[in-house]
Order: C-alpha cells, then sequence, then structure tokens
C-alpha cells in the first residue's frame, strides 16, 4: 500500500510541475510576435490582424532616429506581408542583403541571432490577412 501511495504522489508531483508551463503556453503570443517586439518592430510597424499597434518609443536607438527622419517611405503594417513576401526574401532583407522592388534597403538590420531572424521571418510568412492590411495602410484622413 505504501507504493501505492508513493506512486499517486509522483503522479500529483509531476502534475503540479507540468500544469503551469501547459497553463502559460496556450496563453501565450506566438514566438515570432514575441520576438517581434522584443526588437522592438513595432515601433514603426502595426500589424492589425494580430493586435500589435504601432507604438512611437521615444527612442534611443541613434541609428533608427536617423532612419526615422529621413524616412520618406511610411512603414506598412505587416497584416498581409505573407502574400507577397517569403520567409527567406524577409531574412534577407531585414540583413539587408535584399532590396525591394523599389530598389530601397530595409531600414535597419536585424540586430538578433540567425535563428531568431528564422522565428520572426516564418511567422511573419503567415500573415496573409489581406483587409485588414489593407485598412491598417489606408491614408489616415
Ligand atoms: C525605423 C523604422 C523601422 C523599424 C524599427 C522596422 N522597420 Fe520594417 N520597414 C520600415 C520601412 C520604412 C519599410 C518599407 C521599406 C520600403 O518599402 O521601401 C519596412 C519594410 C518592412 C518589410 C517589408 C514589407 C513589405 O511589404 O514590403 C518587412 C517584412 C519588415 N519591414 C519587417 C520588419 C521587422 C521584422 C522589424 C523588426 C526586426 C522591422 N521591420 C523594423 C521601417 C522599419
Amino acid at each position: 500500500m505504501r507504493a501505492f501511495g508513493l506512486a499517486i504522489t509522483m503522479v500529483f508531483a509531476l502534475g503540479a510541475l507540468a500544469a503551469p508551463a501547459f497553463a502559460t503556453d496556450t496563453a501565450k503570443k506566438s514566438a515570432g510576435q514575441e520576438l517581434f517586439e522584443k526588437y522592438k518592430c513595432q515601433s514603426c510597424h502595426s500589424i492589425a490582424t494580430v493586435g500589435v499597434e504601432k507604438k512611437k518609443a521615444a527612442t534611443e536607438d541613434a541609428e533608427e532616429a536617423a532612419a526615422d527622419k529621413t524616412e520618406k517611405k511610411a512603414p506598412p503594417d505587416l497584416s498581409a506581408v505573407g502574400v507577397s513576401h517569403k520567409a527567406d526574401w524577409m531574412a534577407a532583407f531585414l540583413m539587408k542583403k535584399e532590396k525591394t522592388k523599389e530598389g530601397k534597403l530595409h531600414t535597419k538590420k536585424f540586430k538578433g541571432t540567425d535563428e531568431e531572424l528564422k522565428k520572426v521571418t516564418a511567422w511573419l510568412e503567415t500573415l496573409k490577412d489581406a483587409k485588414a492590411a489593407e485598412k491598417a495602410n489606408a491614408p489616415k484622413k
């Protein structure tokens, strides 16, 4: 009977360990979105379809501040970026190794690891909400 009691205790102990991990996992944003926010992409881009709002943070980043001043084209909402771009292209673009059709480089070079670049671009490729993008990119009146 003692062994049985011990087994039951073990099952409960394991359950208690696993439960919080499971709970946070389901409530969590995707890893890609976390990275998007970690690298402050939302200081320029919104993603309406997942509720990322563009937040103009008081930037301490000199490169970003300079880019902001010289920027002629407004950074697009990325709700439908997966329709026109593959993850590979985005990864190269974010490393400034690839240009847009108009021959422009991205404003900022990605500062994270290769692994992070893969994750964030793979996530961006899944965004294909053309309606949300159209609405968010429409010029403000
Ligand atoms: C300083 C402002 C700024 C920041 C910060 C920024 N971007 Fe951009 N991004 C732009 C601008 C401006 C464009 C449009 C470039 C063009 O088309 O000439 C752009 C374009 C893009 C595009 C291509 C969109 C398209 O449809 O052509 C992707 C993808 C992108 N950014 C992803 C990111 C990611 C991921 C981050 C964070 C790691 C980020 N951006 C941070 C300004 C910014």
